[in-house]
């Protein structure tokens, strides 16, 4: 079987039983504090275990992108190592909120395996939680009588909390589970050891491959664990380990989903695979992490310096330094296989296909700029061994290996390599301190502590008023305290409704404030969403928390914020228009100070098609065009009717339009009710965010008007600067500029002519010192007039030895001049004499034999300089 044929089956599966099929959720989660990346297909569900909303169906099934490297659920340092972990795979999950529970999961999940699949009874075995005193929580006696209907007992193994209790994070919903393991050892082997003795032992042919979970709790800040409102049934296959066992493979690497990918590196790198243990390790570490940063890409995550975007240059990084090492490729390669993968899996995630060219050059990019990191680590590496070998130290010190990784990248394992080809090691434990002393450090510096919520009204119906009003009385549903070093304490608070837009889709989050009933006013300093709700935060509570509150929004931060958030909308339709309909929105920020849009585009925005992009959005701005709202369509109506929706961004069921003319997207946003209100589109900045993303920064409104009379106000003071107000200013600087260009030919002429007289004065007064023209004088020449003297005296004069000492601008130069035959005959070395010179102008220098310059800030040394210089001629002629 196909592994595109495996995923169908399961999704028809479920389908067959009554199970909606939804698509993957993006990987790159934006709307969540607590989580980065998806790591299990049950996170975009997460509101509705917790009860904070309600699903339109109450079974879903779906296959979900998720990606394991950060937080609680991390594989990566497994990935290559082993044969059956991944950074990013593919979760098959079926789902229930509040409809069947255990029975109807397991006996479904066996259904499918044995006969469906018809994977055989005998090489399964299954785990059930044994329960822990600890917690208070029983065995799992439920899951274990409906698995001993279909499976032998002996087959049935109990696990511990680790293994049998899963939990998405350190808080959230949670619940003992039940594990499918399957053994594809041979039956040789299978007769030699048991398999149960196998499962959850990292054997890389006794593999789990679905998990069960029976959500049941939530745990909370505290670490107690709270009953959740219902019961609900949360499982996920790995997709790549399925087609393992049905392709009959030994590893998910031989399976159909990476043998393209693989065939690829071959060919590029031409190292085989099966070949060493070292060079298979670096092959599956490039074909898994070159899936997981395309598809970043493709859900909009570029590669950058802090948060998601770091931790996906990691990656790529880590495939970079495998290929570098172990696949000896000094040249960007990764990039190459993009191609292969869109191909392979470009029908099910049509994402890699449209980003393709985008996602090549991201990573072509990211590879030439490491590569140099590496190139200039391994010279550093190579001082450092140097001094060691001097030094006659056999171990390098952790602390410089860690700042060769911390401040240079370079990767440690490679310090280690390097160090062990010529006998030397390194300082482990230093390293590791040092390491952990810096993560202590950031994590003192970025720990958030988060209080449980305090509930006060339970009904909260959360619902956002904020596109229609702009003040309400409303209740406070919970609050609760969080506290970090960055913000200190700080306080978030969820009412009922709200008019408040919490940060989302590049839109900041309302300011405002709160008038409690007791008459305290209480500022609201920033909104976030947060798992569907919105958060208020405050620095403190109102006296009363009771009752009803009046809640405002900032009307003028609003007002200008929705200025710029239809701008945008403005400025994305003007430049698919002016640039191309390959223009996709890469990234967003609407604040109310200004706007700053990312794109994709391959070149350079050039300044007439930046003119052009400002005209055709004043042009709609002149046009007053009304906004026409829609909040009722769903996500297929919306786009069948022509509207443009984001990749990467996860929608309702039900979305909301924003049209103005022929501008059409999806969006959440606020806006204003008509395009007059803009006033008026300047663009501020355009500059490149990464290869193939170029970015625009604007501004509107207020803003704009800010931005004219400063810049009049400039013009005021050049036109006073010039004393010259009837003139065109801009014809006055480039007259200056003119006669400025003619006075430094002047100036030029006058020095070569001064020099040339200098010249032959020196001639002239140069003494013969036993067969030596020795020349010994200062002047206040520049540098380059300094030098050109120098080498004319050497064609003038034979047996020359010239020192010239120069004061400039308060700095002293000397420059010494040796005719090439006196060095070699009598030893005699400018370079090295400038250097000793050096000390009386309180400076250094140096250069070749006989030719050599040193500077310093004496210039009261030049004369003692000029007569040093001239006692050795006398000494050594
Ligand atoms: N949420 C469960 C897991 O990720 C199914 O393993």
């Amino acid at each position: 079987m196909k592994s595109q044929q495996i995923r169908q089956t399961f999704l028809e599966y479920f389908k067959k039983k009554q199970h909606e099929i939804v698509p993957s959720a993006p990987m790159v989660i934006k709307n969540d504090p607590t989580l980065m990346f998806t790591n299990a297909g049950m996170n975009q569900f997460k509101e509705y275990f917790l009860g904070n909303s309600t699903p339109k169906n109450s079974r879903i099934a779906d296959s979900q992108k998720c990606l394991r490297v950060s937080g609680k659920h991390n594989d990566l340092e497994e990935v290559g190592v082993d044969t059956y972990h991944h950074t990013m795979f593919e979760m098959l999950g079926n789902w229930s909120f509040g409809d069947y529970f255990k029975k109807e999961a397991i006996q479904w999940a066996w259904e499918l395996l044995t006969d469906v699949f018809e994977i055989d009874k005998n090489s399964l075995y299954v785990t059930i939680f044994e329960g822990d005193s600890s917690e208070d929580l029983e065995r799992d006696q439920e899951a274990y009588d409906i698995w001993k209907e279909l499976i032998a007992e002996e087959r049935i193994l109990n696990g511990n909390k680790k293994d049998n209790f899963w939990e998405m994070g350190a808080q959230g919903p949670c619940g003992p589970c039940s594990e499918i393991h399957v053994d594809i050892r041979s039956a040789e082997e299978k007769q030699k050891v048991d398999g149960a003795s196998l499962v959850n032992a990292d054997h890389p042919q006794v593999v789990e491959i679905w998990n069960l979970v029976f959500m049941q709790f939530n745990r909370m800040a505290d670490g107690t664990l709270k009953n959740l409102p219902a019961q609900h049934v949360d499982t996920g296959m790995g997709f790549e380990r399925l087609a393992m066992v049905l392709q009959g493979k030994q590893s998910n690497y031989d399976t159909d989903v990476f043998t393209p990918i693989i065939r690829e590196i071959e060919t590029i790198t031409g190292h085989s695979y099966g070949n060493t243990k070292e060079e298979d390790i670096a092959i599956r570490v490039i074909a898994d992490h070159v899936r997981a940063v395309s598809f970043s890409i493709a859900d909009g995550q570029l590669p950058s310096n802090n948060g998601a975007g770091y931790v996906i240059r990691m990656i790529l990084r880590r495939a970079i330094r495998y290929g570098f090492t172990y696949l000896n490729k000094k040249e960007p390669f990764i990039h190459q296989l993009v191609n292969t993968l869109a191909k392979q899996m470009g029908d099910a995630f049509p994402e890699l296909k449209s980003q393709k060219n985008l996602i090549h050059n991201v990573i072509k990019e990211e590879e030439i700029s490491f590569l140099r990191t590496l190139e200039n680590g391994l010279a550093l590496l190579d001082a450092m061994v140097e001094s060691m070998k001097k030094e006659n130290t056999k171990t390098l010190d952790g602390k410089k290996a860690f700042e060769l990784n911390d401040t240079y990248g370079f990767p440690k394992e490679l310090t280690r390599l390097i160090l062990s080809e010529q006998g030397l090691g390194m300082d482990e434990e230093g390293f590791a301190a040092a390491l952990k002393k810096q993560q202590e450090d950031s994590r003192k510096a970025s720990a958030t502590e988060t209080s449980d919520w305090t509930v006060l009204n339970a009904d909260d119906s959360q619902e956002f008023i904020g596109y229609d009003r702009l003040s309400a009385d409303v209740r406070i549903a919970k609050y609760r305290k969080t506290s970090s070093k960055k913000e200190g304490e700080l306080y978030q608070i969820v009412f009922n409704m709200t008019p408040f837009y919490g940060e989302s889709g590049g839109q900041t989050g309302d300011k405002g404030y709160l008038e409690s009933p007791s008459g305290d006013t209480v500022y609201i300093i920033d909104t976030k969403k947060e798992n569907g709700q919105t958060v208020h935060l405050t620095k403190n509570l109102p006296k009363e928390l009771g009752g009803t509150h009046r809640v405002s929004v900032d009307k003028s931060q609003r007002m200008r914020t929705a200025a710029n958030h239809t701008a945008t909308h403005l400025l994305h339709q003007a430049l698919r228009k002016i640039l191309g309909e390959h223009v996709e929105q890469k990234g967003s920020m609407v604040r109310s100070a200004s706007l700053r849009f990312d794109f994709s585009h391959f070149s350079k925005v050039t300044p007439e098609e930046l003119a052009e992009v400002e005209n055709f959005v004043n042009a709609r701005i002149r046009e007053q065009l009304p906004l026409e709202e829609n909040r009722s369509q769903t996500y297929e109506e919306a786009i069948q009717d022509g509207a443009i929706g984001l990749f990467g961004e996860k929608y309702g069921d039900v979305v909301r339009t924003i049209k103005f003319g022929e501008s059409y997207e999806l969006c959440g946003g606020t806006h204003v009710k008509n395009t007059a209100e803009v006033w008026h589109f300047k663009i501020t900045h355009e500059t490149s965010v990464a290869s193939g993303i170029r970015r625009i920064e604007a501004i509107t409104s207020d803003a704009v008007k800010d931005f004219f009379s400063e810049q009049s106000q400039h013009f005021e003071e050049i036109k006073a600067v010039l004393k010259n107000p009837a003139k065109n200013p801009a014809e006055s600087i480039q007259h200056l500029l003119e006669e400025n260009a003619s006075l430094k030919k002047e100036i030029e002429e006058l020095k070569r002519e001064k020099a040339s007289q200098l010249k032959n004065t020196l001639i002239d007064q140069a003494k013969n010192i036993n067969g030596i023209h020795f020349i010994g004088t200062s002047t206040d020449l520049d540098a380059k007039s300094v030098k050109e003297l120098a080498f004319q005296l050497e064609q003038e004069l034979a047996n020359l030895f010239l020192i010239i000492g120069a004061e400039n601008d308060g700095k002293a130069t000397l420059t010494v001049m040796i005719s090439k035959n006196l060095v070699e005959e009598k030893g005699l070395n400018a370079g090295q004499l400038v250097r000793s010179l050096g000390k009386h102008i309180q400076g250094g220098g140096g250069g070749q034999a006989h030719f050599a310059t040193a500077g310093g800030k004496n210039p009261a040394g030049i004369p003692a300089a000029l007569k040093e210089a001239e006692d050795l001629i006398i000494q050594q002629a």
